[in-house]
């Protein structure tokens, strides 16, 4: 079969685009290559995929209108994995038109290419947990009402929810959305707490830790994740009357981790102590991220195995050999 993964300089869409070519299939992706983290690394996330031959790499910008479909009228996938965006909950306070360009009008885009695409019959998009906003009842369900989003960036993931749902309805494309819980592993993300803490542990600088401490995170091994999406991508198509055609899950560990625990996890990887500073809560933040995945492991078998005493170690061990440390 062959795919279309967009993002695929990214952290998730890196790991997605490498499980599916050692399966031996044909893999497409695009990216920006945009400079919201480090591009070097998203170059070297790309060169981890072009050593497969069944591997083409696009850059391009999903925002842009047509690009899509013209890489579709030649490549002709079956299916689509659409992972690319602007994540990042705080960077949204800073520049919110990062996050309407690559989540709303690249979704659209996405939509729209897949709309008038003869071949493809299933499209899996990214959305987030952070879809959850205020919502107080742990742990997370599908079932959630989910109209009170706490930054833009969850707003942006909510919409594209609601825009695939109308597409579906509209047009009866087969389409699942995943909410991810903060996934973590080899070739993470510099923004995010497993490589800021890592890295600032290893060179002796401070750590903040927000809302002293006191949140608790459904932390995702890499690995694990990456077989729920390409479960979400492989599934039948779905059939039913327009809105049916469309579902989300939730696709997380099931098992929330207080932040104390993941910084003693690192500090046992590294073998040193942590220099903390506590600080209140960031605005946009939520306190604690608790997925239930009753619907996933239902419909997809999605059955999460790696324990942070597991994964914090091979995080840290390719993060050392990265940047050369021993
Ligand atoms: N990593 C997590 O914990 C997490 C949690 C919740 C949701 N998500 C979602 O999962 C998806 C993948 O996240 P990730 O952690 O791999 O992020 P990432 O930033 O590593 O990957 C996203 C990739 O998309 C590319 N991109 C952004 N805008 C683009 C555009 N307009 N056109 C083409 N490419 C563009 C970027 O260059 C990047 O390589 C995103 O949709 C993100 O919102 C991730």
């Amino acid at each position: 079969m062959s795919y279309l993964v967009t993002g695929c300089a990214g952290f998730i869409g890196m790991h997605t685009a490498k499980r599916l070519l050692e399966r031996g299939e044909r893999v497409v992706g695009i990216d920006s290559l945009n400079d919201y983290y480090e591009v070097a690394l998203k170059r070297e996330r790309v060169a981890e995929l072009t050593a497969s031959t069944g591997f083409r790499f696009v850059e391009g910008d999903l925002a842009e209108q047509g690009i899509l479909s013209a890489l579709m009228g030649e490549e002709r996938p079956r299916r689509m994995i659409h992972l690319a965006a602007q994540p990042g909950v705080r960077y949204s306070l800073e520049n919110p038109h990062a996050y309407i360009q690559s989540n709303i009008v690249g979704h659209l885009n996405v939509l729209e290419a897949v709309r008038h695409s003869d071949t493809v019959e299933h499209l899996a998009y990214a959305s987030s947990s952070s879809v959850y906003g205020a919502n107080e009842a742990q742990p997370f369900s599908e079932e959630d009402r989910v109209d009170s989003p706490v930054s833009l960036y969850a707003a942006t993931k909510r919409a594209d929810e609601l825009m695939s749902r109308t597409y579906s309805h509209l047009y009866g494309m087969s389409q699942v959305g995943l909410r991810f819980f903060t996934v973590y592993g080899p070739w993470g993300r510099p923004d995010m707490a497993p490589w800021l803490f890592t890295k600032a542990i290893l060179a002796g600088d401070p750590i903040k830790v927000f809302n002293h401490g006191e949140m608790r995170r459904d932390f995702t091994y890499i690995d694990d994740i990456v077989s729920g999406v390409v479960a979400a991508a492989d599934m039948p198509a779905l059939r039913g009357e327009g809105a049916e055609r469309h579902r989300v899950y939730n696709i997380g560990n099931n098992r929330p981790e207080r932040l104390m625990d993941f910084i003693e996890a690192i500090e046992a990887a590294t073998g040193r102590k942590a220099e903390k500073i506590m600080l209140p809560m960031q605005p946009g933040d939520v306190f604690e991220t608790y997925a239930n995945i009753d619907r996933i492991g239902a419909d997809l078998g999605f059955a999460p195995t790696t324990s942070l005493s597991e994964g914090i170690p091979r995080f840290v061990e390719w993060y050392k050999h990265r940047h050369g440390i021993t």
